[in-house]
C-alpha cells in the first residue's frame, strides 16, 4: 500500500493541461483526487472516469477560484465526500500577454483575480482546513526569473504567489504542512501554445539546453515529488521545472 493511500488531493484547474496531468499522476500515486475546473465540465468528468477506470478515486468540483464563496463550497464538497483534504495544488491560472503600455484594466484585473486572488482564496481555506501533515503546491512561472517583455502583469501575479508561498510555509509552523511552488518554463498546453506562431514556439522550445518544450507530465512529476513522502523536507521553496532555461 502506498503511503499516499487515504490521502486526498485537491487540484485546481485540472480539466486540461498541466492540472489534468497532475490529477492523473497523483491518482496513480495513490491519492484520492478532487478535479476542479471552471467551465469545462465534460473534460473534467472524462478525466474522473479515466482515473476510476484505472482503479483510482476521483470527483469533479466546479468552482471559479476567484470566487471565495465557490472555493469554500469546493472545500466543503471535498470534505463531505472524502472526510478532509491533505494536499492542495493551486494550478489554475490564466495568461494574457501584453506590454504594460497596452494592458487594459480588464486584462490586469482578470489576471490578478484568477492567479493571485484565486490562489489566496484557496490558500486561506487550506490554512484553516488542511489536515496536519498536508502539502500545498502553488504555481508560479519561470518568467518571474526570465522577465520577458509582455509578461509583466502575468509574471507580477506569480511573483506575488511566490511571496505567499514563503510566508504561508512559516504560518503552518508545527502542523507538519509544507508549502512550496513549482515554476514551469514553456510547457506544451493551450496556455502557452495559443496565439503563438510555429516559428516562435520552435524558438522558445530551444531556449533551454534540453531544447524542447516541457510536457504536462514533466511538471506533474515535480508536483508528485513535492506531494509525496520524498518531498517532505522541502518547504517554502520555488522549484523551477524548466529544463534549465534559467
Ligand atoms: N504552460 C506553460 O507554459 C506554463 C508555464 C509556467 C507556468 N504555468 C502555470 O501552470 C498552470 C497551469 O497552466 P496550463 O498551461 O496547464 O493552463 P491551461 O492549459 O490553460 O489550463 C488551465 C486550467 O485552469 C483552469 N482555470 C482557468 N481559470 C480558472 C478559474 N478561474 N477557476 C478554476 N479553474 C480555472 C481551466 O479550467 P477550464 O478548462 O474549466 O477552463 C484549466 O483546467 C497555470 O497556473 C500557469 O500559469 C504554465
Amino acid at each position: 500500500m502506498s503511503s499516499n493511500e487515504n490521502k486526498v488531493a485537491l487540484v485546481t484547474g485540472a480539466s486540461r493541461g498541466i492540472g489534468a496531468a497532475i490529477a492523473e499522476r497523483l491518482a496513480r500515486d495513490g491519492f484520492t483526487v478532487v478535479v476542479n475546473y471552471a467551465g469545462n465540465a465534460a473534460l473534467a468528468e472524462a478525466l474522473v472516469e479515466k482515473i476510476e477506470q484505472s482503479g483510482g478515486r476521483a470527483l469533479t468540483a466546479q468552482a471559479d477560484v476567484s470566487d471565495p464563496a465557490a472555493v469554500r463550497r469546493m472545500f466543503g464538497a471535498a470534505e463531505a465526500a472524502f472526510g478532509g483534504v491533505d494536499v492542495l495544488v493551486n494550478n489554475a491560472g490564466i495568461m494574457q500577454l501584453s506590454s504594460i503600455a497596452d494592458a487594459d484594466d480588464a486584462n490586469f484585473d482578470r489576471q490578478i483575480s484568477v492567479n493571485l486572488k484565486g490562489t489566496f482564496n484557496t490558500l486561506r481555506e487550506a490554512a484553516k482546513r488542511l489536515r496536519n501533515g498536508g502539502r500545498v503546491i502553488n504555481f508560479s512561472t519561470s518568467v518571474v526569473g526570465l522577465k520577458l517583455e509582455n509578461y509583466g502583469v502575468y509574471a507580477a501575479t506569480k511573483a506575488a504567489v511566490e511571496t505567499l508561498t514563503a510566508i504561508m510555509s512559516k504560518e503552518m509552523r508545527a502542523r507538519e504542512i509544507t508549502v512550496n511552488a513549482v515554476a514551469p518554463g514553456p510547457t506544451a498546453t493551450d496556455l502557452f501554445l495559443d496565439g503563438k506562431s510555429d516559428e516562435l514556439i520552435a524558438r522558445m522550445a530551444k531556449m533551454n539546453p534540453l531544447e524542447r518544450l516541457g510536457t504536462p507530465e514533466d511538471i506533474a512529476a515535480s508536483v508528485s515529488f513535492l506531494a509525496g513522502p520524498d518531498g517532505g523536507w522541502i518547504n517554502g521553496q520555488v522549484l523551477r521545472a524548466n529544463g534549465g532555461i534559467i
